[in-house]
């Protein structure tokens, strides 16, 4: 297959790169530098000149407190941006799937989100992704658009990406109690949305590692268990304490109730995790 991955300085973008290589497709992953999703004339002309069969889109504004004051930006990426993706890709018949978030709901339900619930995003982030979504499917009826979260790989700078480094070098850290959510690792989700790119599936899908999902405190002791990190290190706060510019959801566990053919559920958030923990070794 030739696939178009855009975004490809980002965590996942880099993981779908090597995925892709490795089971032998073309690969063009371009970076910002190399095609701002934003401009909508050299997102025309990339795709006419690549013929791509998919396009994976992992370029987005991500930074969820920082796009409060950078609200143009976070909506050329995260609006305009999979807007002109869908569009090409629907005038090259080219298979497209971009990410969405499980900040698209609101927290307050108990147990899982499925593709069933009704988004109620908080925050300018939240709401650009899922006008994003929105975006998608009504230039592409043929996208397929993944939500997941609490997403953590190599190269990444969030807070799950990270930990591991820090209780290596001994360093104290707050870990939230209250606040849930469905880890996944950066690997599965390339490759399942690789999957999804071979598949006739379209719309909306939720992606995560199988389980019952965590806290960022439970992903921290469990980080600690199977890494051998001193667990001292781990202070468990209230996320309230942290007073950050954006609104998060409190509970944002994803399940899903499609079924695609031939795709089971991705492996348990565990396994991923240790998965994870010998790749950074
Ligand atoms: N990380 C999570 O926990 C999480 C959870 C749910 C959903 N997601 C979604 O998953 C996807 C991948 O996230 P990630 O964690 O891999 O993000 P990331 O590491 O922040 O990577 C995003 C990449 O997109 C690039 N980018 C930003 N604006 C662009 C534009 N206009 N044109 C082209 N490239 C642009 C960024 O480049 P610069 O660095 O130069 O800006 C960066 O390299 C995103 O859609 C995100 O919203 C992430």
């Amino acid at each position: 297959m030739r696939t178009l991955i855009t975004g490809a300085n980002g965590m996942v973008a880099r993981a779908a790169k090597e995925y892709c290589e490795k089971i032998g497709d073309e690969v063009a992953a371009l970076t910002r530098a190399e095609l701002d999703i934003a401009d909508e004339e050299a997102v025309r002309a990339r795709v006419a000149e690549l013929r791509p069969d998919a396009i994976l889109n992992l370029a987005a504004f991500t930074d969820v407190d920082g796009a409060e004051t950078r609200i143009e930006a976070c909506y050329a990426a995260n609006v305009a941006g999979v807007r002109n993706l869908a569009l090409a890709a629907a005038e090259h018949d080219v298979r497209f799937v971009t990410v969405s978030t499980d900040y698209v709901f609101s927290g307050e339900k108990d147990g899982f989100y499925t593709e069933e619930d009704v988004p109620e995003p908080q925050g300018i982030y939240a709401v650009s992704k899922y006008e994003g979504e929105l975006a998608a499917t009504e230039a592409n009826a043929e996208a397929v658009i993944v939500r997941s979260g609490w997403i953590y790989g190599s190269g990444g700078t969030n807070f799950l990406s990270v930990m591991h480094r820090l209780l290596g070098e001994g360093k104290a850290i707050k870990a939230i109690s209250d606040a849930f959510g469905t880890p996944t690792y950066a690997a599965d989700l390339a490759r399942r949305m690789r999957e999804l790119a071979a598949s006739d599936f379209t719309g909306i899908i939720h992606v995560t590692n199988a389980g019952d999902g965590t806290s960022y405190s439970g992903f921290a002791n469990k980080l600690a268990e199977l890494g051998g990190f001193d667990r001292e290190l781990i202070e468990e706060v209230s996320g309230e304490t942290l007073k950050r510019p954006a609104p998060r959801p409190r509970n944002s566990r994803l399940a899903t109730v499609r079924e695609v053919k031939n795709l089971g559920a991705l492996p348990n958030w565990e396994d991923a995790l240790k998965r994870f923990l010998l790749s950074e070794k």
